[in-house]
């Protein structure tokens, strides 16, 4: 069958190469992919975000199947025009999307269900805002209601920097994003991030994984979109997991179903777990998480390509489904000066040498001359899997050396202590 994805980054060479390994898979189309992308499929020019035009495209090239990467187009309800034109999509529309596009409606979402979550106002105008900022004890945390590619939410131990933010957020510095604020109380504890895979009725869960968001050693330095992750989490025991299950997964599931919302694709739950056991959701996303998958889909011991066809369709039961034994490593290689400015176009030496237990994904390269260049922030995923997190980070480090670039920087202790809490989840 003929299946086209949507996006470009590091996330959707992982999905093009794990839908590439199907035998279902005829044709793979890639809108608008990148060079490492282009390896495995065709990529084609426009924009994802388009409905219009991606349906003329998915009818142009007779596609079964559109995988939907990134938020933004599932936000523009893409996939509700793909599924009105009768073509499945792992991927929700418009108003599950609300999930993730709306921080004020997913933290109503999980009052209304009985999902746990820090306890939250919704502020409109800085005279709430201050009210319920005055109310609380520090560590203050203040979110901007929209997408803001994570640069929305504030964290303060300082009340008068906390207002500060507020009134920044309220007078427009992210836009329509900020002009509605959630102020929640803060949480301690360590994160871990879980994908559920679901057609609405049945579902499923990748590994847990765990992503490392600042740019420096020892979760130092600004926030990046993620310079690395592992998979899976090992003090998520099986104990917890069922808790997880319970209180957050059943909960999230039927709370959508008596909203009356039919959800097709994965939803992301970024979870804080206290040191006494608490579970509490952060946040949802309604796609795979960008470092999480390229670590996690080399861990999937199932046909991907089955697994979302089967839940584009509502048939997701049907799927065979398994995760394999293993662990894995992706080390984001980076631009230095990200995640502020950047030279780009440098050649990428090294990129193309196989070597056992790993899988190089592209994100922000370009074609130069038919060389590959760098061409954005975060440039390569080097993903090592092996028998312990050991095994895979030696891989994933051991081939992050060999790959050579003008500039080219990395964190050299991602996966470096799985059992401990990061510096930045005390
Ligand atoms: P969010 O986009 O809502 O997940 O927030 C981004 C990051 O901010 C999370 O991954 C946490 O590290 C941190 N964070 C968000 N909400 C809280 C909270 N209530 N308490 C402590 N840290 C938080
Ligand atoms: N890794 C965080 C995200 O994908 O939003």
């Amino acid at each position: 069958m003929k299946v086209l994805v949507l996006g470009g980054g590091g996330r959707e060479h992982a999905i093009a190469w794990a839908l590439a390994k199907s035998p279902l898979c005829d044709e793979l189309h890639v809108l608008p992919g990148n060079p490492g992308i282009a390896g495995i499929a065709t990529c084609h020019e426009g924009n994802p975000c388009d409905g219009k035009s991606v349906v003329k495209l998915a009818e142009d090239l007779s596609i079964s199947l559109v995988v939907v990467g990134p938020e933004a187009p599932l936000v523009s309800g893409v996939s509700d025009e793909l599924r009105r034109a009768g073509i499945p999509v792992f991927g929700p529309g418009k108003a599950g999307a609300m999930l993730e596009a709306s921080k004020a409606y997913s933290k109503e979402f999980m009052a209304r269900h009985g999902i746990p979550t820090a306890p939250f106002k919704i502020c409109r105008s800085m005279d709430k805002a201050r009210e319920t900022l005055e109310g609380r004890k520090p560590p203050y945390i203040v979110k901007a209601d929209g997408l803001a590619a994570g640069k929305g939410v504030f964290i303060s131990d300082d009340l008068s920097q906390a207002l500060d933010s507020c009134k920044e957020l309220l007078d427009g510095s992210l836009g329509e994003a900020g002009k509605t604020l959630v102020v929640e109380n803060g949480l301690t504890g360590r994160e871990v991030s879980v994908m559920i895979i679901t057609d609405g009725e049945t579902w499923r869960l990748l590994h847990t994984s765990q992503d490392h968001k600042r740019a420096f050693d020892g979760d130092r330095g600004p926030n990046t979109g993620g310079m690395g992750a592992y998979a899976p989490v090992p003090w998520v025991d099986p104990e917890m997991t069922k808790k997880i299950e319970q209180e957050i997964v059943e909960k999230t599931l039927s709370g959508l179903k008596k909203d009356g919302i039919d959800y097709r694709g994965v939803i992301y739950a970024g979870l804080m777990v206290s040191p006494e056991g608490r579970i509490d959701l952060l946040e949802y996303n309604v796609r795979l998480g960008d470092p999480e998958t390229q670590a996690l889909l080399p861990l999937f011991d199932g046909d991907w390509l089955e697994a979302c066809l089967r839940c584009a369709q509502g048939k997701l039961s049907e799927a065979k489904w398994s995760l394999k034994d293993l662990c894995s490593v992706n080390l984001v290689i980076a631009s230095e000066g990200y995640p502020g400015s950047y030279e780009k176009g440098y050649p990428i030496e090294g990129l193309n040498d196989e070597e056992e237990g790993v899988t190089v994904f592209q994100a922000g390269t370009a074609l130069k001359n038919g060389k590959t260049v760098t061409a954005g922030g975060r440039v390569l995923s080097v993903v090592g899997t092996g028998d312990t997190h050991d095994e895979a980070r030696k891989r994933a480090y051991g081939k992050a050396e060999k790959i050579k670039f003008q500039g080219a920087f990395y964190r050299k202790d991602i996966a470096a202590n799985t059992e401990r809490p990061r510096e930045e989840d005390r």
